[in-house]
């Protein structure tokens, strides 16, 4: 259908599990076990309402707000996928980089580890200079692999290394599981292509199986402290998923952390980061942490109205994951622009209907959260 048809995120969703293949649309669609934390992930924005002010100037709505010290005319970004050329063989990630340089407004992108494409190729696909890009760390076993990364993601001038922790071994994705994926297949991840042993690795157990053991699992507290010294770009612990581990990233002189639970795809039964979101802020301000600290939050955030709870809620910025991969798979360059732009106007026009006309004036008074912590699960 032309992109014009394409109203809402859902819409990339829907088309994109008809035309894929089913091996990308089983390893970007699914979640860990019986999925309830995927579902909780979005479900949970639908037990928080607004408390709208009237009568407020709205007339000129300003999205710009602040990420890791740096200027971005949007609140979001596109959070890391591997793998982009499963669904888009010919641009990957490149597409992405190009999509979100060519809207109104540039968006942040972060960039995989596991990337189909080099980091080179996606930093030199960047469209204008007010584009940013942050590089996705998983940490090799071999620390000199990844010494070597991020040398070579401050070279290439991405602004920050979002350090992947909450996949010591990859989730129970079994929908991926049923279908075999080799290192060959269209799409695999670049850096593993280097290897040429690795070229041979046939694996029968899908995507995320594969790619599990380019990531160290003894990963702890100690490694991030050293790697604090390995850098001058900002550090962000990404999978952070209560609050005391926020207040410690903190301390320990992180500049954020992603509330995020890998869009349900590790642990499932993990809660949702809107909630973890709403548990967090308090505890970080009661440590005088909140500020110069930066609060993202990711999973199933697809509506306009879902940023600006979570904006309400303290977040300095929101990622989005799935639905710019399915943007991607199907329209390529512009569906990624086209869904940049639905979400921006989503935002705009629920930011002006809330009654606030800047990112810095939201805060959780507009917010009622009776219904937050009320879950109800049901098995699908
Ligand atoms: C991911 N995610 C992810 N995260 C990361 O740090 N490194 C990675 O390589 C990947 N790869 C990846 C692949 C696919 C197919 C998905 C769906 C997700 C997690 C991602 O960054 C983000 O946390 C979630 O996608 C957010 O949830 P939504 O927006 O997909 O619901």
């Amino acid at each position: 259908p032309p992109l014009g048809n394409i109203l809402n995120l859902y819409d990339f969703e829907r088309l994109a599990s008809k035309i894929l293949t089913n091996q990308a649309w089983a390893y970007y669609s699914s979640g860990a076990d019986d999925e309830i934390t995927y579902r909780e992930n979005h479900n949970a924005y639908h037990r928080i309402f607004f408390k709208p002010h009237i009568l407020v100037d709205v007339e000129h709505v300003n999205l710009k707000t602040t990420m890791l010290g740096e200027t971005t005319e949007v609140p979001f970004y596109v959070s890391a996928t591997a793998l982009c050329k499963l669904g888009n063989p010919e641009g990957g990630e490149v597409d992405i980089a190009k999509g979100c340089g060519t809207t109104k407004y540039s968006v942040p992108q972060m960039i995989s580890t596991l990337a189909s494409c080099s980091l080179d190729e996606v930093a030199e696909a960047k469209v204008n200079d007010k584009q940013l890009q942050w590089f996705q760390l998983y940490v090799n076993s071999d620390r000199k692999i990844t010494r070597d990364l991020i040398k070579h993601a401050e070279d290439l001038g991405l602004k920050a290394i979002f350090v992947t922790v909450d996949a010591p071994s990859l989730g129970n994705r079994e929908k991926d599981q049923k279908i075999k994926f080799t290192t060959q297949s269209t799409g695999g991840p670049k850096i593993l292509q280097k290897k040429e042993e690795q070229k041979k690795e046939n694996n029968s157990d899908g995507a995320s199986k594969a790619l599990s053991k380019f990531i160290d699992p003894s990963l702890s507290w100690e490694d991030i402290a050293k790697m604090r010294k390995l850098t001058k770009l900002p550090i962000v612990i990404k999978g952070v998923q209560r609050a005391e581990d926020a207040v410690r990233a903190a301390q320990m002189g992180c500049q954020g952390v992603v509330l995020s639970n890998h869009g349900g795809r590790q642990l499932d039964f993990s809660r949702a980061p809107i909630e973890v979101l709403a548990e967090t802020m308090p505890i970080l301000k009661h440590h005088g942490l909140d500020k110069n600290f930066d609060v993202f939050v990711d999973g199933g955030i697809r509506r306009g109205t879902d940023i600006l709870k979570a904006l309400c809620l303290g977040a300095t910025g929101v990622g989005l994951g799935r639905p710019f991969l399915y943007a991607n798979s199907c329209y390529g360059q512009q569906g990624v622009a086209h869904a940049i732009d639905i979400i921006t106007k989503e935002l705009e026009m629920s930011m002006r209907l809330l009654g606030v006309s800047k990112i810095e004036d939201l805060n959780p008074g507009f917010l009622d959260l009776t219904s937050l912590h009320s879950r109800s699960v049901a098995v699908a």
